[in-house]
Order: C-alpha cells, then sequence, then structure tokens
C-alpha cells in the first residue's frame, strides 16, 4: 500500500514502511488515487485528493481536525496514538504549574536582564506555595489520571471532573463549576468536541478564584481566548498554556504579560515519546495491510 506522511515521522519505525513518500498536504496538488494510507498530524484530510484512502494513521491522540465521521462514511480506518504520550504530557503540564506558580519564567528574566542585584532575601518576586494547595484537574483520563498520580507526590489535594461516573482514589469528584472555584491551580485534560469548545466561557473563567493558575495542555480553543487573555491582562489570575485556539498564532497581547508562561504545543514532545507514537502510527498501517484490525481505531 503506497503511504503518504505529511513529515518524516521521528524514530527507526517509519523505516519499516515499505512504500512511503514523505510531502505535506500542502504541496499536494494532484490527485493520487493510489496512495491507501495518509500519516498526519492532526490535520484535515483532503478527501478529494486521495480518493483512494484506507487508513488514516494520526500522528497523536487528539484528532478533532481529522473529519472522522466522513472518513466512516468512506470506509476510511482512522487511528491515533493513546497511552504513549500520557506521563510526557502529565510531566508537561506539571512543569507549566510550577513554572506559573513559582514564577521560574519571570526569575530568569529578572537574572538574564541584570536586574537581580539585590538579596535572595527581598521579596519582589515571592509565589505562593505548592504542597496543601487545591489541584483541579479537568478531565480525568489518561493523562488527567498521570497528572493526579504526579500530583500526590507534590502533597497536592486532587479535585476532578470526569464525562463517566467512575470510582478512582485519585481525587474527589466536583462539578466542573465547583471545581473551578475551589481549586488554586486548574489543569485542562479533555479532548476537542463539539461539547468542550469554549467550555471555560467567560462566566466560568469568573469563577476562577483571585492568583488562582490555569494551565493548558490540552486544545487552546476548549478556553474562551479572548475572555482569557482579559482575565490575565487584568493580572487577576497566572496561567501556563502550551496549547492557542489558532496555532501557531499566540494572541500578541500574552506575550509581554508576566503571569503566563508559554510554550509551543510540547506536551508529547519528548523523543521517547515521539518515537513510541510513530511506532503505534506504522503498526496501525503494517496491521491494516496485512489485513488484520488496526491497533488503535479512534471510536
Ligand atoms: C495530541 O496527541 O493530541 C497532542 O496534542 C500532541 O502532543
Amino acid at each position: 500500500m503506497q503511504v503518504l506522511a505529511t513529515r518524516r515521522y521521528p524514530g527507526p519505525a517509519f523505516a519499516e514502511l515499505p512504500d512511503v513518500e514523505v510531502l505535506p498536504l500542502a504541496a499536494l496538488e494532484e490527485p493520487r488515487p493510489g496512495v491507501g494510507g495518509l500519516i498526519a498530524a492532526n490535520e484535515p484530510v483532503p478527501f478529494d485528493l486521495l480518493p483512494g484512502l484506507r487508513i488514516v494513521a494520526n500522528y497523536g491522540v487528539g484528532y478533532d481536525r481529522v473529519d472522522a465521521a466522513e472518513c466512516a462514511r468512506r470506509g476510511i480506518v482512522v487511528t491515533n496514538t493513546p497511552g504513549v504520550l500520557d506521563a510526557a504530557t502529565a510531566d508537561l503540564a506539571f512543569a507549566l504549574v510550577l513554572a506559573a506558580r513559582r514564577r521560574v519564567v519571570e526569575g530568569d528574566r529578572l537574572v538574564r536582564s541584570g536586574g537581580w542585584v539585590g538579596s535572595w532575601a527581598e521579596d519582589s518576586l515571592l509565589a505562593e506555595e505548592l504542597a496543601g494547595s487545591t489541584l483541579g484537574i479537568v478531565g480525568l483520563g489518561r493523562i488527567g489520571s498521570a497528572v493526579a498520580r504526579r500530583a500526590q507526590g507534590f502533597e497536592l489535594r486532587v479535585l476532578y471532573t470526569q464525562r463517566h461516573d467512575v470510582e478512582t482514589e485519585l481525587g474527589e469528584y466536583r462539578e466542573l463549576d465547583a471545581l473551578l472555584s475551589e481549586s488554586d491551580v486548574v489543569t485542562l485534560h479533555v479532548p476537542r468536541t463539539a461539547e468542550t469548545i469554549g467550555l471555560l466561557d467567560a462566566r466560568r473563567l469568573a469563577l476562577l478564584r483571585d492568583g488562582t493558575c490555569l494551565v493548558n495542555t490540552a486544545r487552546g480553543d476548549i478556553v474562551d481566548e479572548a475572555a482569557l487573555l482579559a482575565e490575565l491582562v487584568s493580572g487577576r489570575i497566572r496561567a501556563g498554556l502550551d496549547v492557542f485556539a489558532h496555532e501557531p498564532s499566540v494572541p500578541p497581547e500574552l506575550l509581554g504579560l508576566p503571569n503566563v508562561v508559554l510554550t509551543p504545543h510540547l506536551g508529547s514532545g519528548t523523543r521517547q515519546t515521539r518515537e513510541a507514537m510513530t511506532r503505534l502510527v506504522v503498526d496501525n498501517v503494517l496491521a491494516l495491510e496485512r489485513g488484520e484490525p488496526p491497533l488503535t481505531p479512534v471510536p
């Protein structure tokens, strides 16, 4: 089966594809009826240019930009990469919690600018303690649970929301509004769906207490970006943001704010995780070629 990959995905597994062409979708000009497999990183599928598709193997767990309903209608299998990126994403969420709450980036800027001239005992960068505070996890799925396990080591009280009613030792269940108003730190781990776009709107953001730190490693438009900007510009809350509504564009107003830490969608960005994602993508394609069921079809 001819496979088109939108980039050379990292790791040795990529070389196991017997017939693969690396080409960004933007460079695809003519229909390619011979292509049966598409490997892409949450990119819209050009169905007209790839009429022979049998599988879209999504490099990533989130596939919100792949029209899975249209794929199903056309008999195209869609797979994603669940599980292998939980630890890396949970680690990055924690890095942002620590960086935003403990003012790490502000401190870094102060040192680099030569502005650190006094004693450590002055309190210009005093932060709020993390231990003993309350972490609200919006979406206790695979990644949210990995965050909750890390939270135990940091001595946090954990609250969580969850789609399905599952008993867990990892924290206490709350309705979303209650979680937002009770937490010192809120971290988002829901997929982007019709129900979660704009989930944290202006009303819900106003429920956050003064000084709360909001971390988003999920999808940018789960939060109303304009309302979030207003809260951040006012200085009422802090944030650690790895995702944005219109990536790679970042609202320019964010760039000068001291109370925000920004990263460029790095959640799964470790070599080990990205190589494991490639492994799973390739295994899904090879399984289909052998006539076997895909390993991780999307629900
Ligand atoms: C995903 O897998 O959906 C992530 O956003 C990539 O890190």
